[in-house]
């Protein structure tokens, strides 16, 4: 698990407290086995009426499809992914499968699949962030995909380089207080 010197209000399950996402990564590979427990927890995400509208497109690196996922990332985000191990893109279907009718919630539900995917990630102690800093639209093009579909996020996941974690001076962000998050009945 990657740990973090984070603490909670009140007593929460490790796994979620200590998932973060850091940008060092030491370019190694994941194997296929590991790569695919990450998909298995995404899957098991809920959705509306289980639609399952969500789909992950991986690319492994020092592929051809690695560095046309790299191309559809904004510069920043290309610098830092240089290392990551695979490129996922999260997409999810705009209709339902049992109306074809417009699905408001499938970037909701394409959220929970990323959380799914990140947690087992983290939780195995590899890196696991996600992206919206990229061209969605180049991105569909790239998938071959028509707008029936949408790019909701890409997620970068690697091997944890600690060391250049340290010299990056990577900050573990925190979070607002309970207080200014949860209310009972009323936004005060
Ligand atoms: C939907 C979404 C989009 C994000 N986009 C980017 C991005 O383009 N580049 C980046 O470096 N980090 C990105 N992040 C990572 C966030 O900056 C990070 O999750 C946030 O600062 C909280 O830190 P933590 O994940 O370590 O808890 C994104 C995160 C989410 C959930």
């Amino acid at each position: 698990m990657l740990k973090t010197n984070r603490t909670s209000e009140y007593p929460i399950n490790e796994i979620i407290l200590n998932r973060w996402s850091p940008r060092a990564m030491t370019g190694e590979l994941i194997d296929d086995d590991t790569l695919m427990s990450f998909f298995e927890a995404a899957r098991w995400a809920p959705s509306s009426m289980n639609n399952q509208l969500v789909r992950f497109v991986y690319a492994k690196h020092d592929t051809e499809h690695f560095n046309k996922f790299m191309s559809v990332l904004v510069e920043f985000n290309q610098k830092w992914c240089t290392n990551a191990a695979v490129l996922v893109m999260i997409i999810s279907r705009k209709n339902s499968y049992h109306k074809n009718m417009p699905q408001p919630s499938h970037s909701l539900e394409a959220g929970a699949c990323m959380q799914n995917l990140m947690l087992e990630a983290s939780s195995k102690g590899y890196v696991a962030h996600g992206m919206t800093g990229m061209d969605k639209e180049t991105a569909l093009k790239l998938l071959g995909l028509t707008d029936e579909w949408q790019v909701d996020v890409m997620i970068a996941l690697g091997v944890f380089d600690k060391a250049k974690s340290k010299e990056m001076n990577e900050e573990i962000s925190g979070r607002k207080p309970l207080s200014q998050l949860a209310f009972e009945g009323f936004i005060s």
